[in-house]
Formats: C-alpha cells, sequence, structure tokens
C-alpha cells in the first residue's frame, strides 16, 4: 500500500519535532511537507530548527525546505498541528475546507461542539460526528483534536473507572518545562523552583475530561457529568507530567479493585503502529511512576498509575510531548485510516 503523505506544521517547535520524530520511520505516513512561521519559511529544516531531541534528525528531512502554513504550499493528505493556538484557529480551518485531513494539537477546536476530542483508548465512537461536522461547515476534510496535555493522561486513566461511576475528580499537576515550548521558561525562573501558576491550563483541565468521556448521541457529544477540578504547577522536570488524583467513585471500590480495572483494560484499536502494548502500566513500587524512570514506557504512549490507596487516591505520569502531543495526534490519524476516514 502506498504511504499517505503527511505534513507538519509548526514543525520546528518542541511538538513539531516530536512529530518528526514520530513520523520519520512511520509504516504508513511519509513526512512530504514540513510548515512553520515566515521566519522559518524559505530555510532547510536544518537551519530552521535547532533539533533538541535525543534521536539524530535524518539527513534527508534536515534537507527539507520550510514552508508557510498554507494550504497552496503544503503538499499532504493529512496534516498535524503544534501552532500556537491563535494561529491554529484560522489555519486548521482552512486547511479542513481545502480537503485535508487535521489532527491538531492545539486548544483553538478543543471544546467546538461539532469536533472531536479523541483518545483512540477512550472515544473513538466520537469520530461520527465528522459527518455533522463537514455538513455544518461544507467542508472537504475535517478537523479533530487531541487533549491538553495534563488532560491525556488523568481522562485516560479515568476511562476504566467509568464502571464505578465517577462523581468528582480533584488533581495536582507537576508539570514539565517542556510542556511550554522551547523558548516558553527561562532556566533563571524554574531551576531551583516550583511555579505554582500555568496560565489557562486549569479551565482546560476542568472541562476536557467530560467532553472525552462523553457518549456520542444523536449526532452530538453529550459530556460526561462529573466534576474536575485542578491546580496546575511547573516543576524542573524536562519531559513527563505526574499527577495526584483523588477521585470520589458512586461505587467506592476498593483499591484493588481500581487497580484490577487498571489492568484489565484492555481498548482493543486493532494494532495501530503507534499504539502501546499497554494504554495504563500499573507500577507497584511505592515510589514510581516517576518521570525520568517512566516516561519512555511503551515509547512514551503508556501511561503509568501507582500509589493507588482508598480514597481512591492515586498518581498518574506520562510523556507530555509524545503521549500529551505529538504520539496522540499521529494515533488519532492511525484510527483515521483504520475507520476509512483516509
Ligand atoms: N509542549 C507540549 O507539551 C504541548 C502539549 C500539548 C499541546 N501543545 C500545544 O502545541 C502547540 C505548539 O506547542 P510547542 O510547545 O511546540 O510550541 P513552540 O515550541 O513555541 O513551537 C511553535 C511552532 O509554531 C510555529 N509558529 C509560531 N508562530 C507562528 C505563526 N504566526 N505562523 C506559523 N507558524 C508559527 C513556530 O515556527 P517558527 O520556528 O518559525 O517560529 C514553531 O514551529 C501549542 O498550541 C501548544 O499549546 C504543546
Amino acid at each position: 500500500m502506498a504511504k499517505i503523505k503527511a505534513g507538519v506544521l509548526g514543525a520546528t517547535g518542541a511538538v513539531g519535532q516530536r512529530f518528526i520524530e514520530g513520523l520519520k520511520e512511520h509504516p504508513w505516513f511519509e513526512l512530504s511537507s514540513i510548515a512553520a512561521s515566515e521566519r522559518s519559511a524559505g530555510k532547510k529544516y536544518s537551519i530552521a530548527a535547532k533539533w533538541r531531541l535525543e534521536s539524530e534528525l535524518p539527513k534527508d528531512i534536515g534537507e527539507m525546505t520550510v514552508v508557510n502554513v498554507d494550504p497552496d504550499e503544503v503538499e499532504a493528505d493529512v496534516v498535524f498541528s503544534a501552532l500556537p493556538a491563535e494561529e491554529a484557529i484560522k489555519v486548521e480551518a482552512d486547511f479542513a475546507a481545502a480537503g485535508f485531513a487535521v489532527a491538531s494539537n492545539t486548544s483553538s477546536y478543543r471544546m467546538v461542539e461539532d469536533v472531536p476530542l479523541l483518545i483512540p483508548e477512550c472515544n473513538k465512537e466520537h469520530l461520527e460526528i465528522i459527518k455533522v461536522q463537514r455538513e455544518n461547515h461544507g467542508w472537504d476534510g475535517f478537523l479533530t483534536t487531541n487533549p491538553n496535555c495534563t488532560t491525556i493522561m488523568f481522562a485516560l486513566s479515568l476511562k476504566p473507572l467509568v464502571k464505578f461511576g465517577i462523581e468528582k475528580v480533584i488533581l495536582s499537576s507537576m508539570q514539565a518545562i517542556s510542556g511550554a515550548g522551547y523558548d516558553g521558561i527561562p532556566s533563571m525562573a524554574i531551576m531551583d523552583n516550583v511555579i505554582p501558576f500555568i496560565s489557562g491550563e486549569e479551565e482546560k483541565v476542568e472541562r476536557e475530561a467530560q467532553k472525552i468521556l462523553g457518549t456520542y448521541e444523536g449526532g452530538r457529544i453529550v459530556p460526561a457529568d462529573f466534576e474536575v477540578s485542578a491546580s496546575c504547577h511547573r516543576v524542573p522536570v524536562m519531559d513527563g507530567h505526574t499527577e495526584a488524583i483523588w477521585i470520589t467513585l458512586r461505587d467506592d471500590p476498593t483499591p484493588e479493585e481500581v487497580r484490577q480495572a487498571f489492568l484489565d483494560f484492555d481498548p482493543q484499536l486493532s494494532d495501530l503502529p503507534t499504539e502501546p502494548e499497554r494504554a495504563i502500566i500499573v507500577r507497584d513500587e511505592p515510589d514510581r511512576p516517576q518521570p525520568r524512570l517512566d516516561r519512555q514506557a511503551g515509547r512514551g504512549m503508556s501511561i503509568s498509575v501507582g500509589r493507588i490507596r482508598s480514597g481512591i487516591r492515586y498518581i498518574c505520569m506520562g510523556h507530555n510531548t509524545v503521549r500529551g502531543a505529538a504520539g496522540a495526534s499521529i494515533l488519532n490519524a492511525e484510527l483515521f485510516r483504520k475507520v476509512g476516514l483516509l
């Protein structure tokens, strides 16, 4: 089968580089276009982007010329967007209208009614709303989003607990600095420090999980009925968001029943290339999960949970720029192909 052409919008940034890494040897997609701001357009990718990942930038990709984020300049069937949210509003709609499948990382469209907020292991049936979206806008293409990097970790961990009746979630996050992008936080501000404020983060985290765990009924997504209360903090960790979670469950399960529900979770996506062997890994050691030790689990696509105690309380951790960003969008696009949208 011929590979599907894939473009990356915002390819020079922290998430954009993770997209390049995830696509460079992908069995279904081939990287066909790299786009960024007019500061980078016209330059070779190796000049425009300061490659900061531990893996090598392949020579042929370094030689590619960066183009503008313009549907007329990008040659692809699917585009992955890692643009700033304010830029994404117009650009992503333009690409969907021009016939591209758009898998976006940005917050711009996450809460829009006819746009799926996807985690394939949680709500693949929400892709049904694409029909409604195309009718509403007259688009040849379509637009999907993945959740905020903090939401995605705990929302995935909630999925096996839905059967116990989720009533309320309280969470406190310890978020990595890569979540703010390369130019996000000066090292002088974060070294030896904790910053107890991330602009707009708590608002996103408090509303996205209900849409993700909602049901698709009569052409709309009906949000799940539970409350989320969040406090978000930036900590001096490179990659990996850690979240301390307190959850009220109607059926009052024991910690062992919750642990078993995590272990039994088997979302059956039928072998998507980016899907990890286990979406949720249970760590029984008293001092796990930890970002440095657990963020690469499942090539960065598994989340790890541990310290499951009565309450119910537990810790949840995952790689914010892989499972929380680029890997999430790539998994979504693999699902598009599986269900015939690509
Ligand atoms: N970092 C994370 O963990 C994470 C997780 C989930 C979601 N997100 C979201 O993903 C998006 C990207 O985040 P990031 O951390 O990768 O940011 P970043 O490192 O600052 O990268 C931003 C990218 O967007 C491009 N860009 C900036 N302004 C532009 C414009 N006016 N027109 C076209 N391209 C423009 C930049 O190109 P130039 O190099 O040419 O300036 C660069 O490629 C954001 O919306 C963020 O909220 C990030």
